[in-house]
C-alpha cells in the first residue's frame, strides 16, 4: 500500500509510520487523517506486529490539524460531513501505539499524540493547544485526555493562553512518558516497541484495554473489568510458558506474539 503523506514500514514485529507532510509540518489534513486510518488498520491486523510507533519529522510532529484546509469550513458541511469524526477510529487501534514526538505537537498534534498508549519525547518537543489563538478550542480531544494526562490546572493554562509546554514541563505534568536526547528519540521508541512485542500479544492488548478502561469507568467496574481479563488469561498458552519460565529459571518464549 502507498501513501502520500505517511512512510509506513516494518521493522521486526514493530510497524513504524512517519508523518510526512513536511511543507506545512505535517500538518493533518483529511488524507492523512484517512490514512492514518487505513495504515493503523492494517497494522493493527497484521499478526506479525505487536507495537506499532508513530513520529513526524525534527522539526515537528504535527503542528496540528490543517489550519488551511479548515478554514473554509461552516458549520453544516462540518456537521454533516462528521468532520474529525474519523480521528476516533484512529485512536481506535487495539495494539500499543507510541508515539515518538520531536519539534511541535500541536493541537491537533499534540491531540494525535494524547491518542497514542506512551509518549516519548525529544528534548526538543513542544506542546501546546493553541486554538483559543485560531478562535476555536481543541476538537480531537485536548479539552479530555489532557486533562485527564495532566489536571485541570495544567489543562486550562494550556487550553486557555495556547501557551506552549516543553518536554520537561509536560514530562513533569505527566503528559509525557520519558524525555531523551533528540538523536536518542527513535532507538528509545523503537527498542520499547520492541521490547512490547515480545511479549503475549493477548495480554499486551488487555493490559492497553484494562488502563484505558480506567479513565472511563467507576474504580469498581474497572477493578471488576480488570480481574476479569487476569482470569481469562490463565487459558493462555502463554501463561503457562511465561510461569514455566520463570520457575526454570530461563527466557519465555512466547507464542502468541
Ligand atoms: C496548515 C501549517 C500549520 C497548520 C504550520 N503550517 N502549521 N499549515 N496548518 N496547522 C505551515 C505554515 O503555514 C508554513 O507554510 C509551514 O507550515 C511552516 O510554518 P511556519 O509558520 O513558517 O514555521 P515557524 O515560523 O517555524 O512556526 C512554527 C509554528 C507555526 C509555531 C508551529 O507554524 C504555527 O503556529 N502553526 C500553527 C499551529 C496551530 O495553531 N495549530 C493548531 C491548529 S488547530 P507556508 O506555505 O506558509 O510556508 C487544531 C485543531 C485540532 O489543531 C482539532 C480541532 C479542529
Amino acid at each position: 500500500m502507498s501513501y502520500e503523506t505517511l512512510l509506513v514500514e516494518t521493522r521486526g514485529r514493530v510497524g513504524v509510520i512517519t508523518l510526512n507532510r513536511p511543507q506545512a509540518l505535517n500538518a493533518l489534513n483529511s488524507t492523512v487523517m484517512r490514512e492514518l486510518d487505513a495504515a493503523f488498520k492494517v497494522l493493527d491486523a497484521d499478526k506479525d506486529i505487536g507495537a506499532i510507533v508513530l513520529t513526524g519529522s525534527e522539526r515537528a510532529f504535527a503542528a496540528g490539524a490543517d489550519i488551511k484546509e479548515m478554514q473554509a469550513l461552516d458549520f453544516v458541511d462540518s456537521y454533516l460531513g462528521d468532520f474529525l469524526g474519523g480521528w476516533e477510529r484512529v485512536a481506535g487501534a487495539r495494539k500499543p501505539l507510541i508515539a515518538a514526538v520531536s519539534g511541535f505537537a500541536l493541537g491537533g498534534g499534540c491531540e494525535l499524540a494524547m491518542m497514542c498508549d506512551i509518549i516519548i519525547a525529544s528534548e526538543t518537543a513542544k506542546f501546546g493547544q493553541p486554538e483559543i489563538t485560531l478562535g476555536v478550542i481543541p476538537g480531537m480531544g485536548g479539552s479530555q485526555r489532557l486533562t485527564r494526562a495532566v489536571g485541570k490546572a495544567k489543562a486550562m493554562d494550556l487550553v486557555l493562553t495556547g501557551r506552549m509546554m516543553d518536554a520537561a514541563e509536560a514530562e513533569r505534568s505527566g503528559l509525557v512518558s520519558r524525555v531523551v536526547a533528540p538523536e536518542k528519540l527513535m532507538e528509545e521508541a523503537l527498542a520499547a516497541a520492541e521490547k512490547i512485542a515480545a511479549f503475549s500479544l493477548p495480554a499486551v492488548m488487555m493490559a492497553k484495554e484494562a488502563v484505558n478502561r480506567s479513565l472511563e469507568v467507576t474504580l469498581a467496574e474497572g477493578l471488576r473489568f480488570e480481574r476479569r481479563l487476569f482470569q481469562s488469561l490463565f487459558a493462555t498458552e502463554d501463561q503457562k510458558e511465561g510461569m514455566a519460565a520463570f520457575v526454570g529459571k530461563r527466557k519465555a518464549e512466547f507464542k502468541h506474539k
